[in-house]
């Protein structure tokens, strides 16, 4: 055992710059560590990330790529995406070009409806309980809206409430309240959580239990965006495969992830390959989506696929994605990333259900790069350059020699680290 110790005391009043010495000291890390740590380069200064969450001691940047060829409802948009896996954006670009072939994509997408949680036990008389908490409902939810009067008077916050029971729990039977909170353009959290927690005494009078937790659900499936894409089989013909036979590989891949869980789950990755990165650009909670995205692909007790996929009567291949989609474009990183204010910009949406929307393409958009790639070629050749690449700037290469490195690993078919040092020192030293 070491003798390391991570009980810092006091570590949250230091600057950045003194809890990366304290951190320097704990784990032996040179100067050029604590410079990659420190980051700070970007546009997202070290004082101001200290501002956003707890115990700063620096950035981490990612690479931002731009997804092109989109166009959603007859406007085209250029799609920012951060993300850290190569192929990603190639592949959503590509597969909205064959969209694009048909017009482009066409969204919708539900209201912005939440749902914050108060879970009440230690209640006698359920049945009664819940009568009383309906019979007040005007009274919880004026006293729920009186927490977001900005959310109010723009039109949105709570507007019902249910009573759930659950009989049984590993704790006993317990009431939960939800409270159905309209949103807007805001993701809602902070509000919704003051208002489960404004709720939460009023409720325990009223039904003589004991409120525990207050908080919203991150199962929004009142708040769904949707988008469908139509692809022609001449956009998917290939010169070793017709159209139709790449369609059939398709929708083969669909059934698969229909009917498996094991492979709904990667099926589903690669659909969220195309969201998180949108989310992470626009300073969204990537994490609520996430979590959201598969409590939903879960809905009828078993894991399927969140997309669907047939072929239309002129035999095109459609394809529907709808999925909860809790993002908001005010409050939160939105506002105080100054990238995500940039791509939301980029981005020209007016409203949280616009993004949304967006978003969904985006999703949708990676998940037909995938389906056709693996139906097809396989996923492994698309990923060969940019994995070479990777491979080539592990082994050091830098500028040009990455470029030759890695399109010499391809060429032989051999893309090893081994193999990316060798060529690195022999081109060295042709080039010094
Ligand atoms: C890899 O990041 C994503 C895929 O695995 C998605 C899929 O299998 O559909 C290619």
């Amino acid at each position: 055992m070491g003798t390391k110790n991570s009980r810092i005391a006091g570590f949250y009043q230091l600057s950045p710059q003194q809890r990366l010495q304290e951190v320097k000291s704990f784990d032996g890390l040179n100067e050029t560590d604590l410079t990659m740590l420190r980051g700070g380069n970007g546009v997202l200064s070290v004082e101001r990330a200290d501002k956003m969450i707890e115990n700063v001691i620096g950035t981490f940047e990612l690479p931002l790529g731009v997804a092109t060829n989109f166009r959603i409802n007859g406007r085209d948009k250029l799609i920012p995406m951060v993300v850290e896996e190569p192929s990603i954006v190639a592949g959503a670009s590509f597969a909205a070009k064959l969209v694009r072939e048909s017009g482009g994509f066409t969204t919708s997408s539900t209201r912005s409806l939440m749902i914050g949680q108060v879970q009440l036990v230690n209640i006698a008389e359920p049945a009664t309980a819940r009568e009383t908490i309906l019979a007040h409902r005007d009274e919880i939810l004026g006293l729920a809206n009186a927490q977001s009067t900005s959310l109010v008077k723009l039109g949105g916050g709570a507007e019902d409430l249910e009573v759930h029971y659950f009989p049984t729990s590993p704790t006993g039977p317990m009431l939960v309240v939800h409270l159905v909170v309209d949103c807007l353009d805001a993701m809602g959290a902070n509000a919704i959580n003051s208002m489960a927690e404004a709720v939460a005494p009023m409720l325990e009078r009223l039904t003589g239990g004991r409120a525990y937790l207050r908080i919203l659900s991150n199962l929004t499936d009142r708040r769904l965006a949707k988008a469908t894409a139509v692809i022609t089989p001449a956009a998917l013909a290939r010169p070793d495969m017709s159209g139709e036979e790449v369609i059939e590989g398709m929708l083969h891949a669909y059934a698969f992830a229909a009917v498996d869980p094991y492979r709904a789950t990667t099926h589903n990755k690669g659909i969220l390959n195309g969201i998180d990165p949108v989310l992470i650009a626009t300073g969204q909670d990537w994490r609520a989506v996430e979590s959201g995205a598969h409590a939903y692909a879960a809905r009828d007790g078993r894991y399927t696929s969140l997309s669907t996929w047939y072929r239309d009567e002129q035999g095109n291949l459609v394809g529907e994605l709808e999925m909860p989609l809790a993002v908001g474009i005010v409050g939160g990183a939105t506002k105080v990333h100054p990238a995500a204010q940039a791509s939301l910009k980029l981005l020209g949406v007016q409203s949280a259900r616009e993004l949304a929307e967006i978003c969904a393409c985006a999703g949708l958009a990676s998940n037909i790069a995938a389906m056709r790639a693996l139906a097809t070629e396989g996923i492994q050749q698309g990923h060969m350059s940019l994995h070479a690449r990777q491979i080539a700037m592990s082994a050091g290469a830098t500028g040009t020699l990455v470029d030759l490195v890695s399109e010499q690993m391809i060429r032989e078919r051999n893309i090893k680290p081994v193999r990316a040092s060798e060529l690195l020192h022999e081109l060295t030293d042709v080039f010094v």
